[in-house]
Protein backbone atom coordinates (compact mmCIF):
# COMPACT_ATOMS: atom_id res chain seq x y z
CA UNK A 1 0.00 0.00 0.00
CA UNK A 2 3.01 2.60 0.98
CA UNK A 3 5.02 1.33 -1.93
CA UNK A 4 1.98 2.19 -4.01
CA UNK A 5 1.34 5.62 -2.94
CA UNK A 6 5.25 6.70 -3.24
CA UNK A 7 4.86 5.36 -6.87
CA UNK A 8 1.91 7.60 -7.33
CA UNK A 9 3.84 10.27 -5.64
CA UNK A 10 6.97 9.67 -8.16
CA UNK A 11 4.53 9.47 -11.33
CA UNK A 12 3.38 12.86 -10.35
CA UNK A 13 6.56 14.57 -9.75
CA UNK A 14 7.59 13.09 -12.70
CA UNK A 15 4.73 14.38 -15.50
CA UNK A 16 5.03 18.07 -13.17
CA UNK A 17 8.79 17.98 -14.46
CA UNK A 18 7.78 17.11 -17.92
CA UNK A 19 5.16 19.45 -18.11
CA UNK A 20 7.67 22.26 -16.62
CA UNK A 21 10.29 21.70 -19.34
CA UNK A 22 7.85 21.57 -21.86
CA UNK A 23 6.58 24.94 -21.03
CA UNK A 24 10.01 26.40 -20.58
CA UNK A 25 11.01 24.53 -24.13
CA UNK A 26 8.18 26.65 -26.00
CA UNK A 27 9.28 29.86 -24.37
CA UNK A 28 12.49 28.93 -25.18
CA UNK A 29 11.83 28.22 -28.86
CA UNK A 30 9.26 31.50 -28.84
CA UNK A 31 12.13 33.50 -28.08
CA UNK A 32 15.24 32.55 -30.18
CA UNK A 33 12.41 32.88 -32.93
CA UNK A 34 11.24 36.29 -32.46
CA UNK A 35 15.26 37.06 -32.29
CA UNK A 36 17.03 34.53 -34.98
CA UNK A 37 13.49 35.97 -37.52
CA UNK A 38 14.10 39.63 -36.64
CA UNK A 39 18.13 39.25 -37.72
CA UNK A 40 18.19 36.95 -40.58
CA UNK A 41 14.91 38.82 -42.09
CA UNK A 42 13.07 35.99 -41.93
CA UNK A 43 10.54 37.72 -39.39
CA UNK A 44 7.15 38.90 -40.52
CA UNK A 45 6.83 38.74 -44.18
CA UNK A 46 9.65 38.06 -44.75
CA UNK A 47 9.56 34.21 -45.61
CA UNK A 48 10.54 35.37 -49.43
CA UNK A 49 13.61 36.70 -48.54
CA UNK A 50 12.56 40.77 -49.85
CA UNK A 51 13.84 43.27 -47.24
CA UNK A 52 10.09 44.93 -46.40
CA UNK A 53 9.83 48.82 -46.04
CA UNK A 54 6.72 50.18 -44.93
CA UNK A 55 6.18 53.54 -46.58
CA UNK A 56 3.53 55.91 -45.19
CA UNK A 57 2.91 58.78 -47.77
CA UNK A 58 0.88 61.80 -47.13
CA UNK A 59 -1.37 61.23 -49.64
CA UNK A 60 -1.88 62.48 -53.14
CA UNK A 61 -2.66 66.59 -53.29
CA UNK A 62 -0.48 67.29 -56.35
CA UNK A 63 0.44 65.87 -59.44
CA UNK A 64 4.30 66.18 -57.19
CA UNK A 65 2.94 63.83 -54.46
CA UNK A 66 1.43 61.27 -57.30
CA UNK A 67 4.68 61.05 -58.93
CA UNK A 68 6.44 61.24 -55.85
CA UNK A 69 4.76 57.50 -54.72
CA UNK A 70 4.97 56.21 -57.91
CA UNK A 71 8.94 56.77 -58.04
CA UNK A 72 9.11 54.99 -54.57
CA UNK A 73 7.12 51.85 -55.97
CA UNK A 74 9.21 51.86 -59.16
CA UNK A 75 12.42 51.54 -57.44
CA UNK A 76 11.35 49.17 -54.95
CA UNK A 77 10.15 47.09 -57.62
CA UNK A 78 13.27 47.58 -59.31
CA UNK A 79 15.84 46.64 -56.20
CA UNK A 80 13.50 43.69 -55.37
CA UNK A 81 12.39 45.50 -52.12
CA UNK A 82 8.49 44.59 -50.64
CA UNK A 83 6.52 47.77 -50.09
CA UNK A 84 3.96 47.90 -47.23
CA UNK A 85 2.10 51.17 -47.92
CA UNK A 86 -0.14 53.61 -46.35
CA UNK A 87 -1.50 56.76 -48.16
CA UNK A 88 -2.47 59.02 -45.10
CA UNK A 89 -5.18 60.66 -46.62
CA UNK A 90 -3.39 63.97 -44.98
CA UNK A 91 -3.71 63.11 -41.45
CA UNK A 92 -1.58 62.82 -39.31
CA UNK A 93 -3.45 60.67 -37.17
CA UNK A 94 -3.52 58.08 -40.27
CA UNK A 95 0.13 58.42 -40.56
CA UNK A 96 1.00 57.57 -36.66
CA UNK A 97 -1.32 54.58 -37.11
CA UNK A 98 0.58 53.02 -40.43
CA UNK A 99 3.81 53.68 -38.50
CA UNK A 100 3.04 51.92 -35.76
CA UNK A 101 1.36 49.27 -38.19
CA UNK A 102 4.78 48.83 -39.27
CA UNK A 103 6.31 48.34 -35.68
CA UNK A 104 3.64 46.02 -35.22
CA UNK A 105 4.17 44.34 -38.57
CA UNK A 106 8.41 44.11 -38.00
CA UNK A 107 9.16 45.84 -41.11
CA UNK A 108 12.89 46.16 -41.79
CA UNK A 109 12.88 50.18 -42.12
CA UNK A 110 10.62 52.12 -42.15
CA UNK A 111 9.99 55.33 -44.55
CA UNK A 112 7.58 58.63 -44.08
CA UNK A 113 6.79 62.02 -45.33
CA UNK A 114 6.37 63.58 -41.97
CA UNK A 115 3.02 66.06 -43.28
CA UNK A 116 3.94 68.58 -40.19
CA UNK A 117 7.09 68.73 -38.15
CA UNK A 118 5.73 68.25 -34.50
CA UNK A 119 4.31 64.95 -32.88
CA UNK A 120 6.63 61.99 -33.87
CA UNK A 121 8.67 61.72 -30.32
CA UNK A 122 6.39 59.00 -29.25
CA UNK A 123 6.06 56.76 -32.10
CA UNK A 124 9.56 57.21 -33.61
CA UNK A 125 10.90 55.93 -29.67
CA UNK A 126 8.25 53.01 -30.36
CA UNK A 127 9.95 52.32 -33.53
CA UNK A 128 13.72 52.77 -31.72
CA UNK A 129 13.03 50.45 -28.65
CA UNK A 130 11.80 47.82 -31.84
CA UNK A 131 14.86 48.23 -33.06
CA UNK A 132 13.42 49.51 -36.52
CA UNK A 133 15.18 52.26 -38.08
CA UNK A 134 13.30 55.24 -40.03
CA UNK A 135 14.01 57.20 -43.12
CA UNK A 136 12.28 60.56 -43.14
CA UNK A 137 11.21 61.37 -46.86
CA UNK A 138 10.82 65.02 -48.74
CA UNK A 139 10.00 66.81 -45.21
CA UNK A 140 12.31 67.19 -41.90
CA UNK A 141 10.49 67.01 -38.40
CA UNK A 142 11.37 68.49 -35.08
CA UNK A 143 12.11 66.01 -32.57
CA UNK A 144 15.53 64.10 -31.03
CA UNK A 145 17.61 63.43 -34.23
CA UNK A 146 18.63 60.01 -32.79
CA UNK A 147 15.39 59.02 -33.17
CA UNK A 148 15.70 58.35 -37.12
CA UNK A 149 18.51 57.54 -39.06
CA UNK A 150 18.46 60.70 -42.06
CA UNK A 151 16.42 62.83 -44.07
CA UNK A 152 15.89 62.45 -47.84
CA UNK A 153 14.38 65.01 -50.04
CA UNK A 154 14.56 68.86 -50.82
CA UNK A 155 16.61 71.67 -49.71
CA UNK A 156 13.50 73.91 -49.14
CA UNK A 157 15.80 76.47 -48.20
CA UNK A 158 17.55 76.47 -51.05
CA UNK A 159 14.63 76.33 -53.25
CA UNK A 160 13.11 79.83 -51.49
CA UNK A 161 16.03 81.38 -52.19
CA UNK A 162 16.10 80.03 -55.75
CA UNK A 163 13.05 81.58 -55.87
CA UNK A 164 13.84 85.21 -54.55
CA UNK A 165 17.08 85.73 -56.20
CA UNK A 166 14.95 85.40 -59.80
CA UNK A 167 13.13 87.92 -58.59
CA UNK A 168 16.11 90.54 -56.89
CA UNK A 169 17.57 89.98 -60.96
CA UNK A 170 14.11 90.90 -62.56
CA UNK A 171 13.32 93.95 -60.85
CA UNK A 172 17.12 94.84 -60.55
CA UNK A 173 16.22 98.24 -62.47
CA UNK A 174 12.65 99.03 -60.75
CA UNK A 175 12.33 101.56 -57.81
CA UNK A 176 9.62 101.53 -55.57
CA UNK A 177 8.12 99.12 -53.53
CA UNK A 178 7.53 95.81 -55.09
CA UNK A 179 4.30 94.58 -53.47
CA UNK A 180 4.36 90.20 -52.58
CA UNK A 181 1.68 88.24 -52.25
CA UNK A 182 2.51 84.80 -51.03
CA UNK A 183 0.68 81.27 -50.84
CA UNK A 184 2.00 79.23 -48.96
CA UNK A 185 1.31 74.67 -48.45
CA UNK A 186 0.56 72.70 -45.26
CA UNK A 187 0.77 74.85 -42.37
CA UNK A 188 3.54 73.97 -39.93
CA UNK A 189 5.29 71.59 -42.49
CA UNK A 190 8.98 71.91 -42.53
CA UNK A 191 9.01 72.52 -46.70
CA UNK A 192 6.90 75.33 -46.30
CA UNK A 193 9.00 76.59 -43.40
CA UNK A 194 12.24 76.34 -45.15
CA UNK A 195 10.46 77.52 -48.43
CA UNK A 196 9.42 80.93 -46.36
CA UNK A 197 12.51 81.44 -44.60
CA UNK A 198 14.59 80.96 -47.53
CA UNK A 199 12.82 83.46 -49.78
CA UNK A 200 12.34 85.71 -47.35
CA UNK A 201 16.17 85.79 -46.55
CA UNK A 202 16.74 86.78 -49.90
CA UNK A 203 14.31 90.02 -50.26
CA UNK A 204 15.54 91.33 -47.04
CA UNK A 205 18.53 92.47 -48.91
CA UNK A 206 16.63 95.10 -50.57
CA UNK A 207 13.89 96.88 -48.90
CA UNK A 208 11.87 97.49 -51.42
CA UNK A 209 10.38 93.94 -51.75
CA UNK A 210 7.43 94.05 -49.50
CA UNK A 211 5.63 90.47 -48.97
CA UNK A 212 1.98 91.81 -48.41
CA UNK A 213 0.33 89.54 -47.60
CA UNK A 214 0.48 85.41 -47.06
CA UNK A 215 -2.41 82.90 -47.12
CA UNK A 216 -2.50 79.28 -46.63
CA UNK A 217 -3.28 77.08 -49.14
CA UNK A 218 -2.40 73.71 -48.65
CA UNK A 219 -0.64 72.81 -51.61
CA UNK A 220 -3.98 72.54 -53.44
CA UNK A 221 -4.94 73.44 -56.95
CA UNK A 222 -8.92 73.99 -55.24
CA UNK A 223 -7.17 76.10 -52.69
CA UNK A 224 -5.51 78.16 -54.85
CA UNK A 225 -7.92 78.76 -57.29
CA UNK A 226 -10.48 79.66 -54.72
CA UNK A 227 -7.78 82.10 -52.86
CA UNK A 228 -7.47 84.25 -55.99
CA UNK A 229 -11.54 84.01 -56.94
CA UNK A 230 -11.72 85.62 -53.57
CA UNK A 231 -8.82 88.46 -54.18
CA UNK A 232 -10.81 88.96 -57.58
CA UNK A 233 -14.21 89.51 -56.37
CA UNK A 234 -13.03 91.42 -53.69
CA UNK A 235 -11.83 94.11 -56.03
CA UNK A 236 -12.34 93.27 -59.22
CA UNK A 237 -10.07 95.09 -61.67
CA UNK A 238 -8.93 93.83 -65.56
CA UNK A 239 -5.54 94.81 -65.58
CA UNK A 240 -4.17 93.18 -62.61
CA UNK A 241 -4.42 91.03 -58.99
CA UNK A 242 -5.46 93.60 -55.74
CA UNK A 243 -4.92 92.96 -52.24
CA UNK A 244 -6.84 95.18 -49.96
CA UNK A 245 -6.84 97.46 -52.85
CA UNK A 246 -3.08 97.68 -52.84
CA UNK A 247 -1.71 95.49 -56.84
CA UNK A 248 0.44 93.13 -56.28
CA UNK A 249 3.60 92.72 -58.25
CA UNK A 250 4.65 89.39 -57.87
CA UNK A 251 2.43 85.98 -56.62
CA UNK A 252 5.17 83.66 -55.05
CA UNK A 253 3.23 80.15 -55.12
CA UNK A 254 5.27 77.26 -52.42
CA UNK A 255 3.90 74.61 -55.18
CA UNK A 256 2.17 74.35 -58.99
CA UNK A 257 -0.84 72.95 -57.85
CA UNK A 258 -1.76 76.58 -56.15
CA UNK A 259 -0.60 78.14 -59.44
CA UNK A 260 -2.10 76.18 -61.72
CA UNK A 261 -5.30 76.69 -59.53
CA UNK A 262 -4.33 80.50 -59.31
CA UNK A 263 -4.67 80.42 -63.20
CA UNK A 264 -7.81 78.99 -63.82
CA UNK A 265 -9.36 82.17 -61.49
CA UNK A 266 -7.68 84.73 -63.85
CA UNK A 267 -8.72 83.14 -67.05
CA UNK A 268 -12.23 82.38 -65.39
CA UNK A 269 -12.28 86.01 -64.85
CA UNK A 270 -10.62 87.41 -68.10
CA UNK A 271 -7.53 89.52 -65.88
CA UNK A 272 -4.83 90.29 -67.63
CA UNK A 273 -1.47 89.62 -65.45
CA UNK A 274 1.00 90.30 -68.19
CA UNK A 275 2.61 93.06 -65.74
CA UNK A 276 2.25 90.18 -62.62
CA UNK A 277 5.44 88.05 -61.96
CA UNK A 278 4.51 85.08 -60.83
CA UNK A 279 6.98 82.41 -59.44
CA UNK A 280 6.35 79.09 -58.73
CA UNK A 281 7.42 75.70 -57.11
CA UNK A 282 7.88 72.27 -58.29
CA UNK A 283 7.96 72.37 -62.06
CA UNK A 284 5.16 69.46 -62.95
CA UNK A 285 4.80 69.80 -66.55
CA UNK A 286 2.05 71.69 -67.33
CA UNK A 287 3.36 74.58 -65.35
CA UNK A 288 6.19 74.26 -67.18
CA UNK A 289 4.17 74.24 -70.36
CA UNK A 290 2.25 77.54 -68.72
CA UNK A 291 5.99 78.96 -68.46
CA UNK A 292 6.64 78.57 -71.91
CA UNK A 293 2.98 80.11 -73.12
CA UNK A 294 4.17 83.11 -71.05
CA UNK A 295 2.15 82.63 -67.89
CA UNK A 296 4.28 82.16 -65.37
CA UNK A 297 8.26 83.82 -65.39
CA UNK A 298 9.92 81.29 -62.91
CA UNK A 299 9.54 77.75 -61.64
CA UNK A 300 11.46 76.71 -58.88
CA UNK A 301 12.04 72.53 -59.55
CA UNK A 302 11.41 70.19 -56.33
CA UNK A 303 12.17 66.75 -57.49
CA UNK A 304 9.86 63.96 -56.46
CA UNK A 305 11.72 61.31 -58.04
CA UNK A 306 13.38 59.82 -54.62
CA UNK A 307 12.32 56.41 -55.17
CA UNK A 308 16.20 55.06 -56.34
CA UNK A 309 18.03 57.35 -53.99
CA UNK A 310 15.47 55.75 -51.00
CA UNK A 311 16.35 52.35 -52.23
CA UNK A 312 19.80 52.94 -51.74
CA UNK A 313 19.42 53.78 -47.94
CA UNK A 314 17.49 51.50 -47.46
CA UNK A 315 19.64 48.67 -48.66
CA UNK A 316 22.72 50.38 -46.19
CA UNK A 317 20.42 50.72 -42.81
CA UNK A 318 19.24 46.80 -43.58
CA UNK A 319 22.72 45.46 -43.63
CA UNK A 320 23.65 47.51 -40.83
CA UNK A 321 25.40 50.57 -42.09
CA UNK A 322 24.81 54.37 -40.82
CA UNK A 323 23.49 56.54 -43.42
CA UNK A 324 23.68 60.56 -44.24
CA UNK A 325 22.24 62.45 -41.62
CA UNK A 326 20.84 64.37 -44.64
CA UNK A 327 20.70 63.58 -48.16
CA UNK A 328 19.63 66.16 -50.78
CA UNK A 329 18.22 65.87 -54.01
CA UNK A 330 19.26 67.50 -57.18
CA UNK A 331 17.47 70.59 -58.16
CA UNK A 332 17.47 73.24 -60.80
CA UNK A 333 15.54 76.41 -61.99
CA UNK A 334 13.52 77.51 -64.62
CA UNK A 335 12.70 80.60 -66.29
CA UNK A 336 10.99 82.86 -68.84
CA UNK A 337 14.70 83.42 -70.10
CA UNK A 338 15.51 79.60 -70.87
CA UNK A 339 15.28 78.06 -74.16
CA UNK A 340 12.25 76.16 -73.76
CA UNK A 341 12.61 73.59 -76.97
CA UNK A 342 15.95 72.22 -74.52
CA UNK A 343 13.12 71.05 -71.99
CA UNK A 344 13.02 67.03 -72.02
CA UNK A 345 9.11 66.04 -70.35
CA UNK A 346 8.89 66.08 -67.07
CA UNK A 347 6.76 62.96 -66.53
CA UNK A 348 4.90 64.80 -63.74
O1 LIG B 1 6.67 68.49 -49.73
C1 LIG B 1 6.76 68.76 -51.09
C2 LIG B 1 5.55 69.52 -51.54
O2 LIG B 1 4.40 68.80 -51.23
C3 LIG B 1 5.49 69.80 -53.02
O3 LIG B 1 6.03 71.01 -53.39
C4 LIG B 1 4.02 69.85 -53.19
O4 LIG B 1 3.57 69.89 -54.50
C5 LIG B 1 3.63 68.67 -52.41
O5 LIG B 1 2.33 68.43 -52.27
Amino acid sequence: MQNKSKKIKLIKIFSSAVFIAAILFLLLFLFLNRNTGKNSGQNSAEQNGKLILGFSQIGSESAWRTRNTQSIFEAAMENDIQIIFDDAQQKQENQLKAIRSFIVYQVDVIAFVPIVEDGWDNVLTEAKEAGIPVILVDRQINADPSLYAGFLGEDGLEEGRRAARFLLNKCRNRTGKVSIYEMSGTENSSVVRDRARGFREIIATDSKFQIIHSEDGDFLRSRGKEIIENLIKSSYRKDGLFFEGERIDVVYSHNDSMTLGMLDSIENYGINTKNTIIISVDAEQKSIDALAEGKLNCVVECNPNLGPKLMELVKEIAEGNEIPRITYNNETVFTENDDFSTYEPRGY
